[in-house]
């Protein structure tokens, strides 16, 4: 089969358009043919080795043999399952995350354990499907779990335009929330479209020093101080970050506590359950609420520049990859 592969950490020159074996399923494994794929943070950290940290799990000098192939999103077809299975069956259009089973999307075949696969909702095509998983979990966890959003509150989302902050603002605007979405000044026409009620331009304005409060924070891009981001809390006000810089994650951990012990804010760090609200995905997508707003697509030889152009941070949505 034809696979995305890299055999050393660095920029996307080293990813290569390579022939590997199709793999088997293990017992409890599905074999799926990739339709789709998309790009997340995470190819681009795995790819560069960074955190440096990371390598731990993924190989120090190179990356390991196992996990070569980059790639967290997929939806695909089933082509033959393993003697535990019991969910799937060849046909069955399926979608999910790998970034705990070991990657791969970027090929024509991957296996994957049957946990890590939903059943696609009816109406989805593959590139909308390949679209979901990572993004849009840590969109549910991060407004839900982390940031217990309710009606009539007031949400701001940091770094909209992608693909955490493109769910958020469809799923924030099912439930009659006032939204305020940042981003650059290239995504806020769409983010307006989406449903947002404001927006702002990161480059023109800073959210923490505008004199407004908002209910729930959900940051995707998390640049500035975390003191700063809880004075834009309201009383009872919740942020919620996804990702961003390591030392601005770290500080939301170290002053978290102390901030709840102060007020009645709440400092959360996200951490992905990966896969766990597929089911609540395929009700919104299946009700009409939630349409992914994608980029793209790219062909599975074009993986590079598709990740250069997510790289510069200028897509909108998820960048998608389509593999016939
Ligand atoms: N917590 C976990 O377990 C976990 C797991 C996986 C991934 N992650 C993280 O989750 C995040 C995923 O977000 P995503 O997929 O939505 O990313 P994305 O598609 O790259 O979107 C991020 C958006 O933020 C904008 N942006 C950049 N700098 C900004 C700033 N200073 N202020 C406001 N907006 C800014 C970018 O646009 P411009 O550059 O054009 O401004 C872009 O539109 C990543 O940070 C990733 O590392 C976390």
């Amino acid at each position: 089969m034809k696979a995305i592969v890299f055999t050393e950490y660095g920029s996307t020159d080293v990813l290569q358009l390579t022939e590997v074996p199709t793999p088997v399923p293990g017992d409890d494994e599905v074999l799926v043919k990739v339709h789709a794929a998309s790009i997340n943070d995470w190819d681009w950290a795995y790819m560069h080795g960074e955190p440096f940290f990371t390598r731990v799990f993924t190989g120090f000098l190179k990356p390991r043999l196992n996990i070569r192939i980059p790639g967290c999103d997929i939806a695909g077809q089933v082509e033959a399952v393993g003697k535990n299975v019991e969910r799937f069956q060849a046909g069955d259009n399926v979608y999910g995350d790998l970034c705990q089973s070991g990657f791969g999307a970027f090929a024509e075949y991957v296996c994957a354990p049957e946990t890590a696969l939903a059943p696609m909702a009816s109406g989805m095509t593959f590139n909308q499907a390949a679209s979901i998983p990572q993004a849009a979990m840590l969109t549910v966890q991060g407004l839900f779990d982390a940031g217990n959003l309710q009606a009539g509150q007031k949400l701001l989302i940091n770094g909209a335009g992608g693909g955490v902050g493109t769910f958020g603002v469809q799923i924030a605007r099912t439930m009659g929330v006032e939204i305020t979405a940042v981003d650059s000044s290239i995504k806020l026409d769409m983010l307006r479209s989406l449903g947002a009620d404001h927006v702002i331009d990161y480059r023109e304005e800073d959210f923490t020093r505008n004199g407004r409060h908002y209910d729930v924070i959900l940051d995707t891009r998390t640049k500035r101080s975390i003191l700063d981001c809880a004075r834009s809390l309201s009383p009872h006000g919740v942020y919620a970050t996804v990702g961003g810089s390591m030392p601005r994650i770290v500080q939301a951990l170290l002053l978290g506590p102390w901030i709840s012990r102060r007020s009645k804010k709440k400092i959360r760090v996200v951490a992905l359950k990966p896969n766990k609200d597929l089911a609540y995905m395929n009700e919104l997508f299946e009700a009409g609420k939630v349409t992914p707003v994608m980029d793209g697509p790219y062909p599975l030889s074009e993986v590079p520049e598709a990740l250069r152009y997510f790289g510069k941070a200028e897509h909108k949505g998820k960048v998608i990859i389509t593999i016939v």
